[in-house]
């Protein structure tokens, strides 16, 4: 593994490009190969870079174009760094009648990033979504798409993001 120039144990993006390039010779030419490997570059990499996309058009002998129609459908791919936590919370109906603005507003506070940003160290993305199937909990949120929090009240939200910190 080849370390970053700011000298942390990250690799750089010449060995993230190599491992990609590994990941993409699975598929080479192949077009239905092309949600396989947008997902384990996002694995790789932690998100979708511009520089990676291009990679994968080229491999799979696709256009940007489509690449980037792929990406942008699916909700799961992200364009932009994401943090190592994925704090989604959820905006259903019945959450939303239970108390999500609560929920978010104490997330905000807590971590002083809005909807779609990332915590400048890294260790936290927020988001909004829509139902995620745990209604008799509302309101509810999902951490990192397996955990998820329910009946949530805020005295209880800034217990429950020291358990990722
Ligand atoms: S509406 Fe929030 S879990 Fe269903």
């Amino acid at each position: 593994m080849v370390a970053c120039e700011c000298k942390c144990e990250e690799p750089g993006k010449d060995e993230l490009s190599k491992q990609l390039e590994l990941i993409i010779d699975e598929y080479r030419g192949k077009s239905s190969g092309l949600i396989q490997v947008l997902t384990k570059a996002q694995e790789l990499i932690g998100y979708l870079p511009k520089w990676a996309l291009i990679s994968i058009a080229k491999g799979l002998g696709v256009s940007l174009q489509e690449v980037y129609g792929v990406v942008t459908f699916y909700a799961f791919f992200s364009l932009i760094p994401r943090g190592r936590h994925k704090i989604s919370v959820c905006a259903g109906t019945a959450c939303y009648v239970k108390g999500t603005n609560m929920v978010i507003k104490t997330i905000r506070e807590a971590l002083g990033i809005k909807p779609g940003q990332t915590t400048p160290d890294s260790r936290y993305t927020l988001e909004i979504v829509r139902c995620i199937g745990a209604c008799g909990l509302a309101p509810a949120m999902i951490i990192d798409g397996k955990d998820v929090h329910g009946r949530l009240e805020a005295e209880q939200i800034p217990e429950i993001l020291e358990q990722y910190a």
